[in-house]
Parts: structure tokens; sequence; C-alpha cells
């Protein structure tokens, strides 16, 4: 399902963006050890019961279409983005868990995307495990940068529930340029409209949670300061669509879960 989305920013070039996520992708191939290809087919056969719980406790549509196996959705987003994007961001969780036959099958996928596409971690991507000279970004770097025109996509790896002194220099530094910016991330920020909605209870699902490091807060602060700088600020990990303020004029959009075919797409500019 593609939910379209306007942000006017005038006096800028109109970009479309494509943003998807939380796929959980547990691929198999002629490669696989059959005991990889079990442990795939075990946890694939979990995460169909966990995607049908999240769509039916959100309320949202669940049937023939969302059923189809999460690779297939993966492929459609990226269909997506190269039919009607000018890239596509994946806000993590991309894979289950990060296994060789999971990084051969989206370095093959990514290899076709014909868009730029820029991936953060999720908690199901231990970035540390993924080797160098992989599709999948690892975010190695504070923040990972695409530009797009006069639009910069800042990746930055939250999977952790922990901002670093560094993401939070590298982002201020990009917002010193003159871009207007879209933060990516995969744990998002519990705004007071998420909050209001009472649609994920609990605190494990945000990066603002009761003890949080002080550079959680302190990114919250520095995109609240910096409103008018940020377009956007996408995010996954819930499994449910969300979207409200983070601060006046800055949504942060919540795409809801891949593996049940969600993508967002964003027409940005004038
Ligand atoms: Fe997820
Ligand atoms: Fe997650």
């Amino acid at each position: 399902m593609i939910r379209e989305f306007r942000i006017p920013v005038p006096g800028m070039k109109r970009i479309t963006v494509c943003h998807a996520g939380d796929f959980h992708l547990n691929c198999a191939d002629e490669v696989s050890s059959d005991d990889e290809k079990k442990r795939a087919e075990e946890a694939a056969a979990e995460w169909e019961m966990i995607r049908r719980d999240f769509a039916v406790s959100a309320g949202e549509p669940f049937g023939e279409e969302q059923e189809l196996p999460p690779e297939e959705h993966f492929l459609r987003a990226l269909a997506a983005a190269r039919e009607c994007g000018d890239a596509l961001i994946l806000t993590g969780d991309v894979f289950d868990s990060v296994t060789p036959a999971n990084l051969r099958f989206f370095d093959r996928a990514a290899e076709g995307a014909g868009v730029p596409v820029l991936t953060v971690c999720g908690n199901h991507e231990d970035r540390d495990s993924i080797p160098p000279g992989r599709s999948f970004s690892p975010a190695r770097e504070p923040v990972q940068v695409l530009r797009l025109g006069g639009l910069t996509v800042a990746g930055i790896d939250d999977s952790r529930r922990e901002i670093t002194r560094e993401q939070l220099a590298a982002l201020k530094k990009l917002l010193a340029g003159e871009d207007r910016i879209i933060l990516a991330m995969h744990v998002p920020v519990l705004t007071d409209g998420a909050r209001e909605s009472g649609k994920i209870p609990d605190e494990y699902f945000f990066l603002n949670y009761g003890g949080c490091p002080a550079e959680n807060l302190e990114l919250i602060r520095l995109i609240r300061d910096n409103a008018p700088k940020f377009a956007a600020v996408l995010t996954g990990h819930t499994h449910t669509a969300m979207e409200s303020e983070i601060a006046p004029g800055v949504t942060q959009y919540t795409v809801s879960q891949g593996i049940a075919g969600n993508v967002n797409r964003y027409v940005i500019g004038e």
C-alpha cells in the first residue's frame, strides 16, 4: 500500500522520496546450508504471525495482498521508488537478522534499484556484524548523507536507542549548510501526538524513554531549535503507521511494517 504525502517547501525543486522499512527479511538461497535454510524458514514463520498481530492491533488492513512474502514486498518497494521516486529511504529492520543470504539478497536488489538507496540499521541489524563493502549501509559514519538537489537526507543509526555526541556534531554541521534536511532513523521520537493517539503504549518503541541518555533529548531539542531547516523526520520500528509533529512544521512520518507491503511516498518542494 502506497500512502502519499505532500511536503511543501517554497523555492525548492520538487523531489519525490519513497520510504519503507521493517521488512524483516529471512532469505535463503541456493548457497545457504540446510541449517541456514531451516533457521530462515522458522524465523519467517514466526514473523508471519507477528505481522498479522501488529496489523490487527493497529487497525491496519491485512488481507491477501499483505500476506505476500516479505521479499516480494521489498521488491515492490524498490519498484515503486524506481517508477515514481528519486530515492528510497529504508529506516531499518530490513532484515530480521543479519545473515549471509539476507546480505546477498539485498546486494542483488540494490544493484538493480535504479535509484539511490539509503539504509539505516534497525535493532534487528547489528551494525558490527555487517561486513564492509556490502550494499546495506551499516552506518559506520555518525551520519550518512544522501544529497538530492536542495535536499539532504541524513541517516542516523539510533537502533540501540542511544544518540552519540559524534552524531549530534555531524548533524549540526549539516544544519549549517543551505539544504533542507530529512532525518532518517529507525526508532521514532515519542511526540505528544503519538502519545495522545495511544497507538503504541510501550516506551520501548521510542527514543525518549524514561531514563534515556541526555543525547537523545538533545537530538529532539536540536530538531525543535532548527525546525525551519527540517523537511521531515522518517522513522520505522513501531510496525504501525503514525504521523505527528515533533516541532511546528516538522512532521515525523513513521512508516508501517514493510512485511505487510507499506510504502510512504513524499512529494517535497514547490
Ligand atoms: Fe521491526
Ligand atoms: Fe525495530
